[in-house]
């Protein structure tokens, strides 16, 4: 299945968040891809904040590699950040494998960690709409592919 929203302003970025946010449940893998600035942690924590009951400043995990959101008893959103990932044992080490089938992972910066992400997860990529204004532009474009069946009922910002 794929999905293409062809221009979406930052404040719309929250809506999808919301919209999304009703797929966050245990062995979920969202992989957001994109440029530096094109959106991936703006839409991760629309994600989160729509996903957690009161949660507070949501910090981009750059250097920290990983920072976890409880969702409900048991059950937390591991938000990620692998641009500084040296190799894939370090994500191994930080329990990923576990955290994704237990868990919901966001996850900016997949590349290293691709052969061990599972079949299902649900792509994301983000890019600038007008490569000539860059990051001066608001207008992003979000592609979503996915194999997940649980994003049948997906219907881009229309709920
Ligand atoms: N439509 C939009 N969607 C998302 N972000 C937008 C949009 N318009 C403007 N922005 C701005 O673009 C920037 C995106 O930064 P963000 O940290 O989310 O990017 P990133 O892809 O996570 O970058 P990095 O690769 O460094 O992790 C923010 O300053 C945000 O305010
Ligand atoms: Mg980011």
């Amino acid at each position: 299945m794929e999905w293409t929203i062809a221009s979406i302003e930052e404040e719309s970025v929250y809506n999808l968040g919301r919209i999304l946010a009703d797929y966050v449940r245990p062995g979920v893998v969202f992989c957001l891809s994109g440029d530096l600035g094109s959106g991936k942690t703006t839409l991760a924590r629309a994600i989160i904040r729509n996903a957690c009951n009161n949660v507070g400043e949501i910090p981009s995990p750059t250097f920290n590699l990983v920072q976890s959101y409880e969702v409900g008893a048991g059950f937390e959103i591991w938000h990620l950040d692998l641009y500084r990932l040296n190799n894939i044992e370090e994500a191994i080490m930080l329990g990923l494998e576990e955290a994704l089938i237990e868990y919901c992972c966001i996850i900016e910066w997949p590349g290293l960690i691709e052969p061990i992400m599972p079949a299902h997860s649900i792509y994301i990529q983000l890019d600038f709409q007008d490569r000539n204004s860059s990051s001066l532009s608001n207008q992003r474009m979000i592609t979503i592919k996915t194999s997940n069946p649980i994003m049948a009922s997906f219907n881009g910002l229309h709920e």
